[in-house]
């Protein structure tokens, strides 16, 4: 299961923090990258901005330095995932997510189309599974006709690893089973991080949210902080809180 990249990925990563750059332009992106100190490790972006601004999100990943983590979270036939992980420009993208759900093929056509563009000098980016969405309350679980979300985490996560996925993304309540089951292996990569003072309201749709330090000590390996900076009407004072609560 586990490749040498994903030791290798950790050792490169000079803090556990990822940005998720949901924002209307890339005008805005830029801005906020510019306000946010220290740098994050990983920057992502999903959909939200690449449907503005995609044609200069492609040129910079084309030529920047920064680590990227494509979030499109893909859920299709093994043949169009598999096209559009060989269709990323440059080599920037380091992470990219799939569902878990799009089944055993579809995970092992990502996890081939990565290894291709490894071999090509492409740059390999890591392929993460998202098991459960962290939004769904036990409503939406029941009218997806899940029962026992954390066992449903535990089924799909084992699927997603044994077809070849180096990591997956998950809540941080899962943690502590995610680390029990598959040991330290693989990459974990955790939304819903809050402050300890964000109120239920704060936590904007993350019905699982946890603090940087929880979250960390719990095993994940990189945090997602979105709406709680991004939204901020100071971005780099919020930024700091989060690293601040990240360590002592
Ligand atoms: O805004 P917030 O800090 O809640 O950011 C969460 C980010 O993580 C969003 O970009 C969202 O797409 C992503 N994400 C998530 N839940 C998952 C997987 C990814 O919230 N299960």
């Amino acid at each position: 299961m586990l490749t040498g990249l994903v030791s290798s990925f950790r050792k490169e990563l000079s803090n556990p923090f990822c940005v998720a750059l949901d924002l209307p332009s890339w005008a805005e992106a830029v801005t906020l990258l510019s306000r946010i100190d220290p740098p994050p490790a990983v920057v992502k972006i999903g959909p939200m901005l690449y449907f503005r601004d995609g044609g200069q999100v492609g040129a910079w990943l084309l030529k920047t330095d920064l680590c990227v983590f494509l979030d499109f979270k893909w859920h299709d036939i093994p043949n169009t995932v598999s096209g559009s992980v060989d269709a990323i420009p440059g080599s920037s993208v380091r992470l990219l997510t799939v569902h878990a759900q799009g089944g055993k093929k579809m995970i092992g056509a990502a996890r081939d189309a990565a290894d291709t563009r490894g071999e090509s000098g492409r740059g390999r980016p890591l392929v993460l599974a998202v098991t459960v969405l962290t939004h769904l309350d036990g409503v939406e679980l029941g009218d997806l006709g899940i029962r026992d979300r954390r066992e449903e985490v535990r089924r799909l996560g084992t699927l997603a690893l044994e077809s070849g996925a180096d990591g997956l993304v998950m809540a941080p309540g899962d943690l502590e089973m995610a680390r029990r089951e598959w040991g330290q292996e693989p990459f974990i990569v955790t939304p819903g991080i809050r402050l300890p003072e964000a109120t239920p309201l704060q936590n904007d749709d993350q019905v699982l949210a946890e603090t940087p330090r929880k979250a960390i000590e719990k095993g994940a390996d990189l945090l997602v902080i979105g709406r709680p900076v991004v939204k901020s009407p100071d971005p780099g004072k919020a930024w700091k809180q989060f690293m601040e609560y990240s360590s002592g």
